[in-house]
């Protein structure tokens, strides 16, 4: 028999210290790309009907954990879910991505509440519980949201974009009437996020994949700040509350984000420049990332090589081995538990 309490390493990684063999989980871990998931996905109309069915979301969160041992399973839902909790309405066309009522200019925000409908998102919580009495004791169960700028490009446009345009003219033109969403989506995360936790979540993730469009000024207004509110709303109710950030294509204004953002962990993509995270970023908060997820598709020695470059760039630090984004539909199994095997060796270095 195990004695003592049992340790989780990415609560390790999260707490400041770095893991002997670096924790792995994958953004995306769950998904298209295992037939174990298209299985439980056949068996619901709509992918919103999987994300708050607690029965089906806990089994997709835990496939990839029996499949691989990951370190972290990561709740099954869905950024989208909190406009749908404001009464937007949200649906995923199968192959065409999400479709919300656009929220075009200020008469727009009608459309939502000005807070979550708790009742909605109960099953979201559900699903943690679920997965908490399921999951192996050293596994961490990992939260999430998006960040409210990302969240309100979808709530703007409607559908996923190129270039967040919609959102990014609303913003210009009535800042006022945005900077009032933006309050709503932050409070709305927040409490999300303290519900999430409350429920048995032992970290979160703050998803801001779009933070990488905005000049430097609309990025400090509109992705700093708004996750700073957030992450001090969830530490008056969740004081120990660890957290990662993930501004997607921040590049070297992630700087900024580490000093203004008292973030636990950064999640960082493929384009960001080694040296830079480790000196500029690694030096104050554990890092996370940033595989290609084009060479976990590619496989062989690409992968191995990718795969090495990563352990080498920052394994000697506080960190979590992930992909620079998520997971691609078209992935093979085979090239995952390959990725796996070397990270847990620690690269071409070990036997
Ligand atoms: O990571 C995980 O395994 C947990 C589940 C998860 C999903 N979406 C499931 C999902 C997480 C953490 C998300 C986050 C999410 N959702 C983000 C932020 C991360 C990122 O990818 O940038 C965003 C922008 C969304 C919004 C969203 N949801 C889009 C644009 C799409 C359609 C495109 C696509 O990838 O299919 C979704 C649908 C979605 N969310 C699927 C899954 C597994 C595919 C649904 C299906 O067909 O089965």
């Amino acid at each position: 028999m195990r004695q003592g309490p049992v340790i989780k390493p990415i609560m390790e990684v999260l707490e400041g210290r770095r893991a002997a063999t670096p924790p792995v989980w994958l953004m995306r871990q769950a998904g298209r790309y295992l037939p174990e998931y298209r299985a439980v996905r056949g068996k619901v109309e709509t992918f919103l009907e999987l994300c708050l069915t607690p029965a089906l979301a806990a089994e997709v969160t835990l496939q990839p954990i029996r499949r691989f041992s990951f370190d972290a399973a990561i709740l099954f839902s869905d950024i989208l879910v909190v406009p749908h909790a404001l009464g937007q309405k949200v649906s995923f066309e199968t192959g065409e991505g999400p479709r919300l009522d656009a929220i075009e200019d200020a008469g727009g925000l009608g459309k939502v509440r000005p807070c979550l409908d708790d009742e909605v998102l109960e099953p979201v919580y559900a699903t943690i519980g679920r997965v908490r009495r399921e999951l192996p004791p050293d596994v961490a169960l990992l939260g999430f949201c998006g960040a409210p700028w990302t969240v309100a490009t979808y709530m703007v446009a409607g559908r996923g974009t190129g270039d967040q345009r919609p959102a990014r003219l609303f913003a210009y033109r009535d800042p006022s009437a945005f900077g009032e969403l933006m309050d709503i989506l932050v409070r709305a995360s927040a409490s999300h996020l303290v519900r999430q936790f409350q429920s048995g979540a032992d970290a979160v993730q703050i998803f801001d994949s779009w933070a990488g469009v905005l000049p430097s000024e609309e990025f400090r207004r509109w992705c700093v700040e708004p996750v700073r509110e957030l992450v001090r709303l969830v530490r008056a109710e969740v004081p120990e509350a660890r957290i990662i950030g993930f501004p997607r294509g921040a590049g070297s204004a992630l700087t900024g984000y580490v000093e203004s953002v008292p973030v636990n962990a950064v999640s960082v993509d493929w384009t960001s420049e080694p040296a830079f995270v480790r000196e500029q970023i690694q030096s104050r908060v554990a890092v996370q990332g940033n595989l290609d997820p084009l060479a976990l598709l590619a496989g062989g020695s690409a992968l191995e090589r990718a795969v090495d470059a990563v352990l080498a760039a920052f394994a000697a630090r506080p960190f979590i081995f992930n992909l620079g984004h998520g997971v691609l539909p078209e992935t093979p199994i085979a090239h995952v538990e390959q990725m796996v095997r070397r990270v847990r060796r620690g690269g071409s270095t070990e036997p």
